[in-house]
């Protein structure tokens, strides 16, 4: 495991309810604007913080995670709140396993920066996306310095992610702040050739 993995020891700050004040899930759904039909992959899902929200609008959520121990806590969470309507995947965010053009839309909250190999990533999302379909990626502040959330050093700014992002074969719809620490940025599946 690389040093930027958030390790699952460190699983009580997913899990603090101060979280919820500074990073509100009810504002990222805003900003996602999920319809009810769709069906989204949250990519490191860790605890759920979004699958949950998200299982309660869309019609089917993945939930993708290297770590088993963090899909564990999901599942327990899925019982208690009697929602039957995501999946749980252990699997890398380069390669998901999920079916190709099977996405509406794909959520990468809090572990952009954690990534090795971007575009290997996008590469992934692009695949699973339907045509048209959102990518939305939520990553820490890079001016802001710890804490909460990682060290300086392992910040990515917005702007190296939206340059990333559409390099890799998305065209950029929005980009913006959200909660006290975060940024936001969504990116639109284009066709073959087009950007
Ligand atoms: C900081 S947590 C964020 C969890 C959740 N998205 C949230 O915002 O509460 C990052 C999660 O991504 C997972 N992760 C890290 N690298 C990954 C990768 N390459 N593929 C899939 N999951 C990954 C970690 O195991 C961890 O559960």
């Amino acid at each position: 495991m690389h040093e930027r993995r958030f390790p699952i020891s460190q699983v009580h700050k997913l899990e603090d309810p101060e979280r919820r004040k500074w990073l509100p899930p009810d504002e990222v759904m805003r900003f996602l604007d999920i319809h009810a039909d769709w069906t989204i992959a949250d990519i490191g899902a860790g605890i759920g913080y979004f699958t949950l929200p998200m299982a309660r609008i869309a019609a089917k959520v993945f939930a993708v995670d290297v770590e088993p121990g963090m899909l564990a806590r999901i599942e327990s969470r899925l019982i208690e709140a009697e929602l039957n309507n995501v999946v749980c995947l252990q699997g890398e965010a380069s390669a998901t396993g999920l079916a190709g053009s099977s996405c509406d839309c794909i959520l990468m909250a809090n572990v952009w920066h954690e990534f090795d190999d971007h575009a290997a990533v996008l590469a992934e999302a692009a695949r699973i996306l339907k045509p048209n379909g959102r990518l939305a990626v939520l990553d820490w502040r890079a001016d802001f310095d710890a804490p909460p959330g990682p060290p300086q050093a392992h910040r990515i700014p917005k702007e190296v992610a939206q340059f990333a992002i559409s390099d890799g074969g998305f065209r950029v719809h929005s980009v913006c702040h959200v909660g006290t620490y975060s940024w936001f940025l969504m990116g639109l599946r284009t066709g073959e050739g087009e950007k």
